[in-house]
């Protein structure tokens, strides 16, 4: 029975449940040095394995002589294309519908592709082994420009497909093509443009970017040769899909194959794909009996693991003079390097790219994009956001602001001018999407009266008369971005990888005690599930969330799930939780009835178990309930108390936001001072706010780092200029300016509890505030579009090319 001494507020309290500021359970261990992450493991008699890499981008391999390295000590093995043809895993299928060499067979297409994997006693050896390779290569001319790919002249690149003039996605029109995918009604926009009374035109690049996560991409690999079973464990953001893929490619029967996820030390879409580590470390564990550890370095993670963005998009608004948009075209030309290897849904090679519409009401909208091979690392991962909707935010918010620039208009104004009417909910886009929720005035009107926005404008003019009166070197931006997401892939109708439908999947068993277990097919990697999950449990059934343990990450136990990347876990696996949590209540219900001698109908539910309507004094516990479910079912009822759910969400969900950045420069040194971030986030119920907060101080923090610096960049022979943390820019607490977040509540009307994700937000906001900050300082002296990232030489150049220094 309850404990009749606490109040209900009290007993609220003690659920911890959705709403309340629980503190991390992962970080008891995390901060105790207590993680367990790949690198930790240590099997006996496991063997190392470390890659010969190309120095070439583009390259013919002529020869691979192995014997000097087989001779030093404690190597053993010396992999490459030919060994693995013997098994047919010289290629693997990417998630985009391509293939990928797993070791360089006949060339190289990148600089840092894997050449051979060396198999030796310990990493030292590995290393010593790698450097003895000899491979002789013959230099071929390289293409690293996205623009010259489709010349006629342009070297190819894939000689493997050179002649097949169909892809995975439709027809290509160059041996460096890789698909086009149009999307929207093209006639009717062209018809809009030719009638326009104003319009804009820019091409917005979204540089190549890194996730670069703290912990590298790793694998411990081990074959048991008496059982034929491989267990994997490494940091895999979706276990269960690489279980299938690798029962796929390497014809082992999927039961024998066990995934394990440990800890992970951050994933950002970097730990999503298939990388040839993970095979060649299987295959070494299948040929030398004995278990076989790769783990990356730094310098492999950022030359040679997946990249993100790499989008060239040029973006046309047709608007009325008074600022009503009523046409958007855009087209993409997207740089996905040698192998399309993005991770997408399937049916997506653009993902969700027609989320570009935005926050605006657009009658009518065309998209086309154009995927390209060139000399760099394949990849196309969402960088925390849900598959290229960052680069959609970016495209969108900066057009909106130039659009704003040429009509003399404010930007807040004319994004308030165009917003989707609370009243259109929910609202059918012009290029195929049906939003859930939004409240769009209302958050814009919170965060432009919290940050003062008047006198930041105010403050601005005045400051720009100084600056053309000689007075200060100094120039203010104010950077407004409104931003809407799709989150939660996803319907079966329209998501899958690799034929999987993208559901997701949780399995709740409570225990006669009244504690209990939930496995989950996602995985987190530092967004702590461990906590979050359990408050929607405890809401639901009222266990208290200290007394529920959510365990994910290996595909043994956890149900099948397609894991955690593209903010999908709350919206999809966070669901799956509160369906599976209500099928356990009903069954509850039938047994407090049973226990309360009443008819179901007549019990109520409060709080943390059921009461009989009418009766405040005859009450059951749901501590109650789980010990009677192990010992006085009514008849015919089976015991126990436990529920599986797998879910398919009828429809993504929208978060939004209203992210303000005001910003100082100097246009002598191109030093920039980020003096405030505003930002307001929607992300619908709110399951932890202190999470929330969490999620979006770190969002913002890569948003900054993207936009203010991070690039991978390469020279014209192809190599990479920025392969270590001394050029790509990681901020420290040094750098990172300091984060204000508020928020305002708009629930998903179709989620169980109204929840929709929130973990990339930041970041797709984030990038189009500190980008229009930068723009809208130098906007008065002409300009319209400075590309990113802005970093200190960049903004000094932009002041140069406006003849404001010397
Ligand atoms: O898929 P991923 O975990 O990266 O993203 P998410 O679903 O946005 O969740 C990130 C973290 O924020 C998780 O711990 C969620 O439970 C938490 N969250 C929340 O507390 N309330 C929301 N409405 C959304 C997420």
């Amino acid at each position: 029975m309850n404990d009749i001494t606490l109040t209900r507020e009290e007993r609220e309290a003690k659920l911890e449940g959705l709403g309340c500021r629980r503190k991390r359970v992962e970080d008891i261990r995390f901060t105790q040095g207590k993680g367990n992450y790949v690198d930790d493991l240590k099997l006996p008699g496991m063997l190392h394995g470390d890659f010969v890499r190309s120095p070439y981008a583009h390259a013919r391999i002529k020869s691979i002589n192995k014997d000097a390295a087989l001779k030093v000590p404690g190597v053993l093995a010396v992999l490459t294309a030919e060994d693995l043809k013997g098994v047919n895993l010289a290629w693997m299928p990417t998630l985009a519908g391509d293939v990928q060499m797993v070791l360089a067979d006949g060339k190289v297409l990148f600089q840092g592709q894997e050449v051979a994997f060396v198999v030796a006693t310990d990493r030292y050896a590995a290393d010593d082994g790698v450097v003895a390779v000899d491979v002789e290569y013959e230099a071929l001319p390289v293409l690293i420009d996205p623009f010259k790919a489709l010349e006629p002249d342009a070297p190819v690149l894939r000689e493997d497909i050179k002649d097949k003039m169909d892809g995975a996605h439709g027809p290509r029109r160059h041996p460096n093509h890789i698909f086009e995918w149009t999307v929207g009604d093209k006639e009717l926009t062209d018809a809009a443009f030719s009638k326009a009374e104003v319009a804009i035109k820019e091409l917005i690049s979204y540089q190549r970017v890194h996730p670069s996560p703290l912990e590298t991409c790793q694998c411990v690999c081990s074959f048991d040769k008496i059982k034929g079973e491989l267990t994997i464990w490494g940091t895999f953001q979706a276990p269960h899909v690489i279980r299938t893929v690798v029962a796929l490619i390497a014809k082992l029967p999927e039961q024998k194959i066990h995934v394990i996820s440990p800890d992970i030390g951050g994933g950002f879409g970097n730990k999503v794909g298939a990388y040839p580590g993970y095979i060649c470390a299987a295959v070494a564990s299948i040929v030398t009996g004995k278990p076989v550890k790769w783990v990356e370095d730094r310098i492999e993670n950022l030359t040679a693991t997946s990249f993100a963005r790499d989008y060239h998009m040029t973006a046309e608004i047709a608007a009325t003079k008074e600022g009503k948009v009523t046409a958007l075209r855009v087209h993409v030309l997207a740089d996905h390097g040698a192998f399309d290897a993005c991770a997408d849904p399937s049916k997506w090679p653009a993902g969700f790219f027609n989320i570009v519409t935005g926050s605006y009401d657009f009658p009518t909208a065309y998209v086309s994009v154009d995927g390209i091979y060139t000399n760099k690392a394949p990849g196309g991962v969402a960088y925390r956001c849900s598959f290229r909707v960052t680069e959609a935010a970016y495209c969108i918010e900066r057009a909106m602001d130039i659009l704003a620039q040429k009509l003399g208009m404010d930007p807040a104004e004319l994004r308030m001018k165009n917003f989707i009417k609370p009243e259109q909910f929910p609202y059918h886009s012009a290029l195929g999407w049906e939003y859930d929720s939004g409240d769009y005035q209302t958050a814009l009107n919170k965060a432009l009266e919290t940050v003062k926005y008047e006198d930041l404008r105010k403050e601005q003019a005045a400051k720009r008369e100084a600056f053309r009166r000689g007075e200060t070197r100094e120039i203010m931006g104010v950077g407004v971005c409104f931003f809407t997401e799709i989150v939660g892939a996803g319907p079966s109708k329209n998501c899958d990888i690799l034929g999987i439908a993208m559901f997701d999947s949780c399995e709740i068993r409570l225990h006669p005690t009244g504690a209990g277990i939930a496995r989950m097919g996602t995985k987190s990697q530092g967004q702590g599930h461990e906590t979050t999950y359990a408050q929607i449990i405890a809401s639901e059934i009222g266990i208290p969330a200290e007394d529920i343990t959510v365990e994910e990450g290996n595909t043994d136990t956890a149900p099948y799930g397609l894991g955690t990347y593209g903010s999908r876990s709350t919206p999809v696996a966070g669901a799956a939780i509160a369906t599976a949590a209500r099928k356990i209540k009903a069954k509850a219900q039938m047994i407090a009835a049973y226990r309360l001698e009443v008819h179901e109908d007549d019990l109520e539910w409060d709080v943390d178990g059921f009461r009989v309507k009418g009766l405040p004094e005859k009450f059951m516990s749901m501590k109650d309930i789980c010990w009677a479910a192990y010992n006085s079912v009514p008849p015919g009822m089976e015991p126990g108390l436990e529920a599986v759910s797998y879910y398919d969400p009828p429809n993504m969900t929208y978060p939004f936001g209203a992210y303000v950045c005001v910003m100082d420069i100097d246009v002598d040194t191109g030093v920039y001072k980020v003096r405030r971030f505003y930002a307001l986030d929607d992300c619908g119920t709110r399951i932890n706010p202190m999470i929330i907060e969490g999620q979006v101080h770190g969002g913002l923090t890569e948003a900054f780092a993207i936009a203010m610096g991070q690039e991978i960049r390469y020279d014209e022979t192809g190599n990479v200029l920025t392969g270590s943390f001394m050029d790509f820019f990681l901020p420290t607490a040094m750098e990172t300016p300091h984060w204000e977040t508020d928020y305002t509540v708009t629930p998903s009307p179709h989620h169980p509890i109204g929840a929709k994700g929130v973990g990339e937000s930041p970041n797709v906001g984030g990038v189009p505030a500190f980008s229009n900050a930068v723009n809208d300082a130098f906007s008065f002296l002409g300009s319209t579009h400075i590309q990113m990232p802005h970093d200190f030489w960049r903004n000094w150049q932009a002041a140069k090319r406006l003849g404001v220094t010397g």
